[in-house]
């Protein structure tokens, strides 16, 4: 892949590159037609990284239908698809692993811990790979993109971080990969995070810029779901991920809970809010 990319790049062609876990779905799709529609050259990465994944995570039956994956990115039109082996990413003698530091401690890190550590190790790999200009991330997953952001600045990386909108399916669900997961009642639940999301939006709109009213608003809409467990509610410097002392557009309200025991993440940017 990396000779194919470094080629590319000589030729003048700039790469654009969507890092994926696979089973792709319309919020993936929308992050390979903006990367098509900004680069000469678009690659896919296809890879379930065992770096990112806990001890008692759904590494092992994560979805990976690869065929199905495939033809959706050939009907999208990318220029290569770049689905390695473990052992090309981690060949027995690898040793180096990215510190991502105290960012990485906090909302998803706190309960995940090491999963940014492993994010940021293979999207470096990936970037090196690849030689993307641009590389596309959803905004669903808003505290991956600070994170690689941060990475490509300390080491000063030449990739520019694009972050898309998260796309939802009509009762406003995020789109994501593990929905899959979700039993029938599960997914009739799952909507209330944007529902809670969106209250407390709609709350900054209307002038409140208490972060703790703010959260208590949204928190309030997930508690009165029964079968939800909250993990948590923050609103969040969308830089500094620090809750600050009043909201203001660009603060993000982000949340997760467990329905059983699948994991959902969203988040609003507060003033931008397209739920
Ligand atoms: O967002 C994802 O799918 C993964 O975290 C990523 C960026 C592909 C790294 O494995």
């Amino acid at each position: 892949m990396q000779e194919q990319a470094i080629a590319w790049r000589h030729a003048g062609d700039d790469i654009g590159v969507v890092p994926t876990m696979g089973a792709l779905h319309a919020g993936h799709d929308s992050l390979v037609t903006r990367a098509r529609s900004e680069n000469q050259r678009v690659i896919v990465t296809i890879f379930v990284n065992p770096a990112q994944f806990g001890p008692n995570e759904d590494f092992e039956r994560y979805p990976r239908p690869f065929d199905q994956d495939r033809a959706r990115l050939e009907a999208l039109g990318v220029d290569a698809i770049f689905h390695p082996p473990v052992d090309q990413i981690y060949p027995p003698a690898f040793k180096t692993r990215v510190d991502p530091g105290p960012l990485a401690d906090v909302l998803e890190g706190k309960s995940r811990p090491g999963h940014f550590a492993g994010v940021l190790t293979v999207v470096l790999k990936l970037f090196n790979l690849t030689q993307p200009k641009r590389a596309y991330f959803g905004q669903k997953d808003f505290q991956q993109v600070v994170l690689v952001r941060q990475l490509v600045r300390d080491f000063g990386l030449p990739v520019r971080i694009v972050a898309v909108p998260t796309v939802r399916h009509p009762d406003g669900l995020a789109m994501s990969s593990r929905n899959v997961y979700l039993d029938p009642g599960q997914r009739q639940l799952a909507p209330t995070l944007q529902q809670a999301l969106t209250e407390a939006a709609r709350a900054f709109t209307a002038g409140e810029t208490d972060p703790l009213r703010l959260e208590g608003l949204a928190r309030g809409r997930l508690a009165a779901a029964q079968g939800l467990a909250v993990d948590y509610v923050a609103l969040v410097d969308g830089a500094t991920l620090s809750r600050p002392e009043r909201a203001i557009p660009g603060s993000v309200l982000a949340v997760a809970v467990k329905l059983g025991s699948i994991r959902l993440i969203d988040n609003v940017v507060l003033g931008a809010e397209r739920l």
